[in-house]
């Protein structure tokens, strides 16, 4: 234990901490929590007071809307105005998993949890901590991920206590989050299903599940006034320090910059040798993107902490299986083209 932060065995969650923070979110409480894709950070979602603290700790705009997390079908049923077979067909395949379905919501839910819109965002991470907490607190939890706005997602319970410390009751430590990149966000209320947020599970799998599914590229057909998804304009999932990706063998941005003095970071695949490198702080990641997505955002909050000021990352390359990196990196830089 360090201050508010608890660590739980995955494999034999301490029952009596798991009450403990149970008891917390069933008092109004904010507990955080790790799922497999990032911490998140909980509070009753019935409850709107406990919710309005969630907005409070991570200075979030009201309009930006929660997702709700359940540890079955028939909690998530509860929650919904309707539920289409194709709901049924996508949890049957990725519940428990870094899936979130939008659906539209009944009177059960606080328009606090959801913007004010009449969609509620809902999923059952694959985390046993998260799992044990949800269904002994036996509430829908509001959840998003557990750090400040716009700070970049932990993916640890160290980055939690960094980023929110004691604006939350109870931090839950439970490893590594080994997905590392949010869930994949799926509105469900139209046709074809659109993707508002890629994530783990890519458009292949769910294609091979419902058929052809519509991705928002970044920007499109979205206002920052009416959004339906705020967490997808772009600086968002970003780190404090300017950073800049370049193309692979590419390698005069940084020769540039470390020749005015600049300390440099540069995130960086296993075959990329810049000649001067023992002058710059280089990490390597490895070609594999699953792999890459559970230590990138790591990477990152190391690197905030560590004395550089300018990051570089080698743009992956233009395939599905790296299409959620792509996209936190568009989000982080502003400057990937799609
Ligand atoms: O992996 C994850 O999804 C993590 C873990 C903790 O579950 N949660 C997470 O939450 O990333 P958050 O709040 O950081 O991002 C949720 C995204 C935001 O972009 C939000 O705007 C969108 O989901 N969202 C939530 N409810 C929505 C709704 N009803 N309609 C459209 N977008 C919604
Ligand atoms: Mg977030």
């Amino acid at each position: 234990m360090s201050g508010n932060l608890f660590s739980v065995d995955c494999d034999n969650p301490d029952l009596r901490l798991i009450s403990k923070a149970a008891k917390i979110l069933g008092d109004g409480g904010l507990v955080a929590f790790p799922t497999e894709t990032v911490y998140g950070l909980g509070a009753n979602a019935l409850d709107e007071s406990a919710v309005r603290k969630i907005f409070i700790a991570k200075g979030r705009p009201a309009n930006n809307p929660l997702i709700v997390h359940v540890c079955d079908m028939a909690a998530a049923k509860k929650l919904a105005a309707t539920w289409p077979s194709l709901a049924d067909k996508l949890a049957e395949q990725f519940w428990p998993g870094s899936l979130t379905l939008i659906l539209t919501k009944n009177h059960k839910v606080p328009g606090i949890v959801t913007g004010g819109g009449n969609t509620v965002a809902l999923r059952i991470p694959a985390h046993p901590v998260a799992l044990a907490l949800l269904e002994k607190c036996d509430l829908p939890v509001a959840a998003p991920s557990a750090n400040k706005s716009n700070h970049l997602s932990p993916t640890r319970a160290e980055h939690v206590q960094a980023d929110l410390g004691a604006d939350v009751d109870l931090i839950l430590g439970g490893g590594p989050a080994w997905g590392g990149l949010e869930s994949t966000v799926l509105d469900i209320t139209c046709s074809p299903p659109r993707i508002l947020r890629p994530g783990l599970v890519s458009p292949g799998q769910l294609e091979k599940v419902i058929g052809p599914v519509e991705l928002l590229s970044q920007g499109q057909g979205i206002k920052e006034k009416d959004l339906r998804s705020p967490g997808l304009i772009n600086k968002h999932y970003a780190p404090t320090k300017p950073l800049e990706c370049i193309a692979r063998d590419d390698f005069s941005r940084l020769a540039e910059l470390l020749a005015q003095g600049i300390r440099i970071a540069w995130i960086t695949f296993p075959d990329q040798k810049f000649p001067e490198e023992e002058k710059i702080r280089k990490v390597v990641l490895p070609e594999n993107a699953k792999i890459y997505a559970s230590q990138f955002y790591a990477s990152l909050h190391q690197l905030e902490k560590e004395d550089v000021d300018y990051l570089f990352v080698t743009l992956p390359p233009k395939e599905e299986a790296w299409l959620a990196v792509r996209d936190r990196l568009r989000r982080a830089t502003y400057k990937l083209d799609s």
